[in-house]
């Protein structure tokens, strides 16, 4: 009993006494550290408490409604799907929420583009977001939409508070202004050149080339994406939220350990810089909801959609008799946990507190924030196909040989995660396939063929059961605390002694001995109860191999709980293989679909009004042609240049002399693949001086993602120097 106890495991029959024991202690809470979280401390907690002791709810940002989710989005999802499931295995109450992130100006323009409503448009992503989270096995709770009444009336209700209490102004601003589409224009939705370096094409924010970040007013000859005018600048008066009264508390929270390391460094260079007041409006046509008391305004899209979570909780709240305010309520003991990517840590770690503490609700337990996915070590791509989105994956491979992989790579910080193919084949084929399911089929065989599928009745101390209960605190806590690589690394060592013990025993040798037939079944137990025992463990990460180990070994579904018992004098289902090798071709065939889709894509974009085209430029004469002189050259070197992941050095020979030119193709092509080939170049371009050498010119290349370049090249016969004209 006692055993039992100690692990946080309750049986059935636990005398009355128990009960009450742990009823007072529940009155009592162990306090939950202020200072940083004490993972051993909650997972002790869950294992001295009743199992309901927790009370928790996990969020994954809210993919936006625009476009389809990807195999970067599905790091997040798996991440925090595994953690959701570890918590309920241990029997606490863990509920998992999220939503699509339904408004703002890319969802309004696209459906214009698609001749639908927005409505139309966000229920049929829903739709298709739902089918890809539920095929990769991610278990919501409730997975809702911003574009909610729930969440209009939190928004309201928030906003609402925070003006009371003297937290929101209004200022005019000037901003650009598209007139021919009568819009405001976002940053993303203007291009231009860069004000320092020149480079065209160049979004409004930030210069893809130089680094430099201006505000979209800064660009040089801007035009809007959506129409090709030049925009003006207009006035308007905006709603800002006071985010420099929230000063002191912030600090005091980044401090509380809320947040990783990382991010607290980064938060504290931004209470440094000082917190300027946000825009939360946005003017008319917009796709969002009306502010209540500023007709023709609407809410910015990242103030609705944070309270997006507390919207989808309240409608599961409603459809599960829960009582919402005992998690929202400022001093709810209730835990919070938001898992988001790193590039939209400033809207987790300053507004939403800020929002949440103005309007008297409860501010998150913990941010924790995770790097990005790089596939083969690069930014995903779409002309390498390695921009792949969900459905492409599942059509050619299992969902679980991902899950594994990321739960493989996954730590507790904000590093980036690198999904590398040919390391992704070995990995799975070697953990899963040839460590985790060659148990379970060493010893079915035997069991199945000669004891009609009885397990042993005893199997003595072999010592290895002990030691798997021993190893699984350590990797309770690595899930605990998000270190995901540690749990599966542990794990497959564990598996590596069964299979040592099972190689050691040799049951197919002592098989063909009649007298040693009780020394195969034991050992084909012990085995079994090994790939049983590893099973639970990995179950958060392979929750469908775990369902159909638990058909095969005919047991109810597993929960932490059961590591400490072993199945005897029991019977067995007829195995059947529970995971298959990846071949190369699998992998093959799912980067060319990857690479097909992007063609399809782009068809179906050139038929509508889509913001990838760029609009024609404004009319230029002969002579302003005239000016410029193109040259043949041909590429005698190229290299890459040393901390920058976009330039390449290139060499050009041009007849008359060489030039030294840095190009930002890198992300686009190897430099073996350019040398000895023949380019254009722009032969009288003012030279400039970057940080890494003069560049003397330009060559020319179509695309404007950095990824999708394609370097022009004359046919064959030209010679390097000829003018082009
Ligand atoms: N709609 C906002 C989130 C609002 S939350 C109140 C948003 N949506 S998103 O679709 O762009 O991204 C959803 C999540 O996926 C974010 O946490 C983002 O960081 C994550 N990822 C998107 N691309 C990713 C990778 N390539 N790699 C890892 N995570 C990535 O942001
Ligand atoms: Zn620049």
């Amino acid at each position: 009993m006692g055993f039992y106890f100690e692990d946080g495991i309750l049986p059935e029959a636990l005398p009355k006494y128990h009960l009450v024991f742990m009823r007072l202690f529940k009155g009592c809470p162990i306090q939950f550290p202020a200072q940083h979280i004490n993972y051993a401390a909650l997972v002790e907690r869950s294992s001295h408490m009743s199992p309901k002791s927790r009370q928790i709810i996990v969020t994954s940002a809210l993919p936006y409604a625009n476009g389809p989710i990807h195999i970067g989005h599905m790091l997040e999802y798996i991440q925090t799907d595994i953690w959701v499931r570890f918590q309920k295995m241990r029997g606490h109450e863990c509920i998992y929420i999220c939503a699509d992130d339904a408004h703002g100006t890319p969802i309004m323009l696209r459906a214009q583009a698609e001749g639908v409503t927005p409505e139309v448009l966000i229920d049929r992503m829903k739709i298709e977001h739902q089918q890809d989270f539920s095929d990769f096995v991610i278990e919501f709770d409730n997975y809702y939409t911003t574009h909610s009444e729930e969440n209009r009336y939190f928004a309201e209700l928030i906003y609402s508070r925070l003006k009371a209490a003297g937290h929101i102004r209004t200022q005019v601003i000037s901003q650009a202004y598209d007139p021919k589409a009568e819009m405001f224009l976002p940053d993303r939705f203007i291009k231009g050149e860069c004000p320092v370096c020149g480079t065209g094409d160049q979004y409004g924010d930030n210069c893809e080339n130089c680094g430099a970040t201006y505000s979209p007013t800064d660009l040089k000859n801007p035009v809007s994406v959506v129409t090709g005018e030049t925009p003006v600048k207009k006035d308007s008066e905006q709603y800002f939220f006071k985010l420099g009264d929230y000063e002191e508390m912030l600090k005091t929270w980044t401090r509380a350990g809320h947040v990783q390391k990382e991010i607290a460094n980064k938060m504290a260079e931004w209470l440094d810089e000082g917190l300027k007041d946000w825009d939360i409006s946005r003017n008319a046509p917009y796709w969002g909801f009306e502010i209540p008391d500023a007709p023709g305004k609407y809410f910015y899209v990242w103030l609705d959609a944070p309270i997006g979570y507390m919207a989808s909780f309240k409608n599961w709240c409603d459809q599960n008799q829960h009582d919402f305010d005992k998690y929202w309520e400022v001093d709810s003991d209730t835990e919070l946990y938001h898992f988001i990517g790193k590039d939209i840590a400033r809207f987790h770690t300053l507004f939403w507190p800020a929002m949440l503490h103005g309007a008297g609700f409860r501010k998150p337990t913990a941010v924790y924030c995770h790097g990005f996915l790089t596939v083969d070590g690069q930014k995903m791509s779409k002309s390498r196909g390695t921009f792949i989105k969900a459905r492409t994956y599942l059509e050619h491979l299992n969902p679980e040989y991902l899950r594994y992989y990321f739960a493989a790579k996954l730590g507790s910080g904000i590093d980036d995660i690198d999904l590398n193919l040919e390391d992704f084949r070995t990995r799975v084929n070697s953990d899963l396939v040839g460590k985790l399911v060659n148990i379970a089929s060493r010893c079915a065989g035997f069991i199945n063929k000669s004891f009609d599928g009885m397990l042993a009745g005893s199997t003595g101390d072999n010592g290895l059961s002990q030691q798997y209960i021993a190893a699984s605190r350590d990797i309770a806590n690595a899930y605990e605390s998000r270190e995901f690589s540690r749990a599966m690394r542990d794990i497959m060592s564990l598996a590596d002694r069964a299979n040592q013990y099972i190689d050691e025993m040799q049951p197919w040798v002592a098989i063909k001995d009649e007298a040693r037939h009780g020394e195969v079944q034991v050992v084909c137990t012990i085995g079994l109860n090994c790939f049983r025992q590893l099973v639970i463990l990995l179950k958060p990460v392979l929750p469908r191999l775990a369902s159909q180990a638990e058909t095969f070994l005919n047991v109810d579904a597993l929960n932490w709980a059961d590591l400490e018992t072993d199945l005897l004098d029991h019977q067995i289902n007829r195995f059947k293989p529970l995971m298959t090798r990846i071949e190369p071709v699998f992998i093959e065939r799912m980067i060319e679909a990857s690479k097909e889709a992007l063609i399809e894509e782009n068809k179906i974009n050139a038929g509508s009004l889509d913001s990838s085209i760029e609009p024609i430029a404004s009319e230029i004469t002969i002579d302003d042609f005239a000016k410029l002189d193109l040259r043949v050259a041909r590429i005698v070197a190229a290299k890459r240049v040393e901390k920058s992941d976009k330039l390449l050095q290139l060499t050009l020979d041009i007849g008359s002399e060489t030039r030294n030119v840095f190009a930002g193709i890198s992300g686009a092509y190897e430099p073996e693949a350019l040398e000895g080939k023949l380019t254009v170049m722009v032969a009288n371009l003012a030279p400039r001086k970057m940080r890494f050498g003069v560049s003397e010119g330009m060559v020319l290349a179509a695309g404007s993602d950095d990824k999708e370049l394609y370097v022009l090249h004359p046919d064959s016969g030209a010679k390097p120097g000829m003018r082009v004209s």
